[in-house]
C-alpha cells in the first residue's frame, strides 16, 4: 500500500503526551502526505492559544471549536493528529469511526504524566494533580479510543523511531 502511495490518511488519537504530533509529523514525511495538527488548526482558526480559548470560553467552548475543526479537516488528504479530547463529542466519534486508519497511541499514564507535567499549554491539567487527572480522563476516554481505533500501538518503551516503524508495519 505504502509503495503505491495509495491514499493512506491516518488519524492519530490518544491522551496528551502520547506523541500524536511528533509521530504524526514523521508519518507524514514517510507517507509523503501533508501533516495537520488539529490543535494548531484550532489556534489558527480562533486566533487564540488553547489556554486563552479555555480561559475565555471554557472547555465546552473549546470542544465546540474542536468539533467544527474536525468536521472541516477529516477526509482531507492529510495525516491528522487530534487533541486528546477529540473523542469526547459523540459527533466526532461517529466521524472517527467512519474513518480508517485511526491509530491510538497508547502509553502508561505514569509515562504520560512525566511528559506533560507542568506544561502551561495544557489547561486540562492546570493546577491539578497530573497523574490523577490522566487517570480520570483515561477512565472516560479509553472506551472511546477503543471504539474509534483501527489499531492500538502499545508504545511501552518504544521511542519515536520504533513507534513510527510499528505504525508503518501496521499500514503495510
Ligand atoms: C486536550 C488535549 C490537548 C488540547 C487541549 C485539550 C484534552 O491536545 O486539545 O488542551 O482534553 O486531552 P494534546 O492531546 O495534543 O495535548
Amino acid at each position: 500500500l505504502i509503495d503505491k502511495q495509495s491514499h493512506i490518511y491516518p488519524i492519530l488519537i490518544g491522551l496528551m503526551g502520547s506523541g500524536k504530533t511528533s509521530i504524526g509529523k514523521l508519518l507524514s514525511k514517510e507517507l509523503g502526505v501533508p501533516f495537520v495538527d488539529l490543535d494548531h488548526y484550532i489556534v489558527d482558526k480562533a486566533g487564540k492559544t488553547i489556554p486563552e480559548i479555555f480561559a475565555e470560553q471554557g472547555e465546552e467552548g473549546f470542544r465546540e471549536i474542536e468539533r467544527e475543526a474536525l468536521r472541516e479537516v477529516i477526509g482531507k488528504p492529510v495525516v491528522l493528529s487530534t487533541g486528546g479530547g477529540a473523542v469526547m463529542r459523540e459527533e466526532n466519534r461517529v466521524l472517527l469511526e467512519a474513518h480508517a486508519p485511526v491509530i491510538w497511541l497508547k502509553s502508561s499514564l505514569e509515562f504520560l504524566a512525566g511528559r506533560i507535567d507542568g506544561d502551561p499549554n495544557r489547561p486540562m491539567i492546570a493546577g491539578r494533580d497530573t497523574l490523577k487527572t490522566l487517570q480520570e480522563l483515561a477512565e472516560i476516554r479509553y472506551p472511546y479510543y477503543t471504539q474509534c481505533a483501527d489499531y492500538i500501538l502499545h508504545r511501552g518503551k518504544m521511542n519515536k523511531a520504533a513507534s513510527l516503524q510499528a505504525v508503518l508495519e501496521y499500514l503495510r
